[in-house]
């Protein structure tokens, strides 16, 4: 048995090769890929929560790949905390109130654009300007630059065969045009995040020109090629299950719970990493210091131990603690704004398109490493 979390990501069901995973092999050595896989839900809640024994300082994606600019999401504690501690005013309930009128008005704008009789590309029509249009908004900056954002933020996070540009061409253009934006921010503030950043009120913690620099350049990469995938998976889960789907036009306030078992059900980011920092066991496998462990969080959120009927989509589910926004102190940040996303966007799209189609014969999945989501969808909003 092989495990490439690349092809696996391309495939419409990798489910019942996670569930062997899981199953037979808790712990399986893929030495082609120099990963020590973990699928239990359990196994993949200890290393969540043991960032002294499973650390992320060597990079979080099986690649290994560290942005120059220092970023949360690749630090350990003790510098992980104050990064984290610095920006704990980003989702004021304010902006929270703010950010949603504003996911609301722009999913109306693009639904208003679809031809409804046409078959689209819903990627291009909504997946995927909605999170990097929240994300601009958030920051303050320019979002008729969009296709550029989301091209080079894309880029980082999945290599699409070798086309466009690569992780390191892309974060380098992410730096280049945060570094234009800065000064001005730094002369003139608004209300926007850059600004707020730069400018702390008294007795909140100063982050460094470059700290600001990774953390902008982490949001626009972890905040919207996620929640792309995160809508297009949902919209698919949709499709595949029309009676939850007239059951959430009829009670759209069932919205709330039932992001999360889309997300539980199709993670979005399906897998992530951490490098040991001594030598530890599991399922009396010896794992030595120094190795990558990755967790597959898109097997543990489908594990029978921790879920009742693990592999249907129950939108009520209750409890539901899934894993797909990880957990411990790199639990995502922007969870909430990520909900909020799911939850407005998706019930606009079946108030208006009640009838929707997707075409499954003809999507693309992406081939990513640690993205799963689709980069075609095509979608009929009222099929004939
Ligand atoms: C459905 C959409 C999303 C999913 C599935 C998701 C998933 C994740 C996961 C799995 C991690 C943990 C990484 C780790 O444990 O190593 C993470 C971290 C993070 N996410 Fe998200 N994310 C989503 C949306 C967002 C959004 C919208 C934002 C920003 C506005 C965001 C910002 C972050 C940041 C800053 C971190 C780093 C936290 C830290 O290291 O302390 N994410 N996300």
């Amino acid at each position: 048995m092989e495990f490439d979390p690349q092809a696996l990501s391309a495939v419409d069901d990798p489910y019942p090769i996670f569930d062997e995973l899981r199953e037979n092999h808790p712990v399986f050595h893929s030495a082609e890929r120099g990963l020590w896989v973990v699928s239990r839900y359990e196994d993949v809640r200890t290393v969540l929560l043991d960032a002294e024994t499973f650390a992320s300082g060597m990079g979080t994606v099986p690649t290994g790949f560290v942005s120059a600019m220092p970023m949360m999401i690749s630090q350990d504690p003790p510098y992980h905390t104050h990064l984290r501690g610095a920006v704990h005013q980003t989702f004021t309930p304010r902006r929270m109130r703010a950010l949603e009128e504003f996911i609301r008005t722009t999913t109306r704008a693009l639904l208003d654009a679809i031809d409804p009789e046409a078959e689209i590309d819903l990627f291009d029509a909504l997946t995927d300007p909605l999170p990097v249009a929240v994300i601009t908004e958030l920051l303050g900056i320019g979002f008729e630059d969009r296709k550029q954002f989301s091209e080079y933020a894309g880029a980082v996070i999945h290599a699409v065969e070798g086309r466009g540009p690569t992780a390191e061409e892309g974060i380098l253009w992410i730096y280049d045009y945060l570094e234009n934006v800065l000064p001005e921010r730094m002369e003139r503030p608004g209300d926007d995040l850059v600004s707020r950043l730069l400018h702390p009120e008294s007795g909140e913690p100063r982050l460094s020109h470059d700290e600001v620099v990774g953390f902008c350049a982490l949001l626009l990469m972890a905040g919207t090629e996620t929640t792309t995938n995160a809508l297009g998976n949902a919209v698919v889960l949709l499709h595949e299950n029309p009676e939850v789907r007239r059951l959430l036009g009829k009670e759209p306030e069932g919205f709330a719970k039932a992001v999360d078992e889309f997300l539980r059900l199709e993670s979005p980011v399906p897998g992530l990493s951490r490098v040991t920092t001594r030598d530890v066991e599991m399922h009396g496998v010896m794992i030595p210091k120094d190795q990558r462990v990755h967790m597959l969080f898109a097997a543990a959120n489908r594990d029978e131990r921790a879920f009742p009927n693990a592999h249907t989509l129950d939108p009520g589910r209750n409890p539901n603690a899934h894993l797909a926004f990880s957990l411990g102190i790199h639990f995502c940040l922007g969870a909430s704004l990520a909900r909020a996303e799911m939850r407005i966007a998706l019930d606009e799209l079946i108030r208006r398109f009640p009838n929707f189609r997707v075409i499954p014969e003809r999507w693309v999945r992406l081939r990513s490493d640690a993205a799963r989501g689709f980069s075609f969808l095509p979608f009929v909003a009222r099929p004939g």
